[in-house]
């Protein structure tokens, strides 16, 4: 009987040690699991955050925009950089520390453009409200963890929005193709919003649906301030010398480099494809 009641209690008392522990990892699981959820939705928020904000010049997958941005879409690279600029703390702390304060100066030769017309110029304007910037800093922690994590979350939103880029030279039929990822990719979508173009949604200056026909309006107008005689030279003069006339009630904020970014094919793709809209 004795026997029995021993027997008993020691199975009674590992079935108890059992489910403590059963219980015990399971929680362990859900803590990681919780874990995973949170940092995932921050993920997904940063990529909202970096769509809005920085693509204009570091591209629509953080592939970089050549002369405006470089590609941030690889963490084995911007670990990288963290040594080649000498940063002594983390990754994390570099990349909220660049997003927060912008860069006065490029620690890279080609990313001076914007200096070339004013010296005041910022290479990369700070993004932090602290310091004049549109953005909190938890907006900044988001979108650091969102370019740590590229490669194991791809960013569906932004995929979904970028267009392939056809090889070889253009036939007819593929220049609108052509010219909606040249939009994209040059960077104009972050900043204008036209309808045939998935992505671009920008609104630092004006909408471009309808170009062709307001184009001649524009050089009709008596405010009129550029040298273009037809529609077509008007958008043309638009892109390489945005000063010429500027838009009524927007700054005169479009990058002044364009010239020297697009080749003369790239130029007359974009002009033909914007004088249809
Ligand atoms: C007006 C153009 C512009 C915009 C908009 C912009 N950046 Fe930048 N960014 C730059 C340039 C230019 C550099 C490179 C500076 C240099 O070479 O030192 C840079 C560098 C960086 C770097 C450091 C990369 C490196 O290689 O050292 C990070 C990170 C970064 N940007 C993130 C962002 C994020 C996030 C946003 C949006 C919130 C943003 N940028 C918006 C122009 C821009
Ligand atoms: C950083 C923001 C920015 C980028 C990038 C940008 N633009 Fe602009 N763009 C503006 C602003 C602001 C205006 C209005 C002020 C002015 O006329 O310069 C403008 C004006 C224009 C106009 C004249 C529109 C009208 O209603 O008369 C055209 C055309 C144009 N942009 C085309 C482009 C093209 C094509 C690209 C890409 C190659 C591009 N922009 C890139 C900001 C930008």
């Amino acid at each position: 009987m004795i026997r029995l009641q021993l027997a008993l209690g020691i199975i009674i008392t590992i079935v108890g040690l059992l489910i403590v522990a059963w219980v015990g990892v399971n929680e362990d699981a859900n803590l990681a699991q919780r874990d995973r959820e949170i940092l995932a939705r921050r993920i997904e928020r940063g990529a909202e955050l970096f769509e809005r904000n920085c693509y204009t010049c570091h591209g629509i997958n953080a592939q970089g925009v050549p002369g405006l941005g470089p590609a941030l879409n690889s963490r084995e690279m911007l670990e990288e950089r963290v040594k080649e600029v000498g940063w002594p703390g983390s990754l994390h702390s570099y990349l909220v520390r660049t997003i927060s304060g912008g860069r006065l100066v490029s620690t890279r030769p080609e990313y001076q453009g914007a200096k070339a017309s004013d010296p005041n110029a910022m290479v990369m304007p700070p993004w932090l409200e602290d310091y004049g910037g549109p953005l909190r800093p938890a907006d900044i922690e988001d979108i650091a963890y969102f370019l740590e994590n590229f490669e194991e979350f791809p960013p569906e939103l932004l995929e979904q929005m970028a267009t392939p880029t056809p090889a070889g030279p253009p036939g007819e039929e593929d220049v609108a193709a052509r010219a909606s990822a040249l939009f994209i990719e040059k960077g104009c979508g972050g900043c204008h919003t036209l309808s045939s173009v998935p992505g671009a949604t920008g609104a630092v200056g004006p909408a471009l649906d309808g170009l062709g026909q307001r184009a001649a309006e524009r050089i009709a107008d008596a405010a009129y301030t550029g040298q273009a005689t037809t529609a077509e030279e008007y958008i043309r003069e638009s892109i390489l010398d945005p000063s010429a006339f500027v838009v009524p009630d927007y700054p005169d904020a479009m990058p002044k480099n364009f010239g020297d970014l697009l080749s003369e094919e790239e130029l007359d793709i974009l002009v033909q494809f914007l004088l249809q809209q």
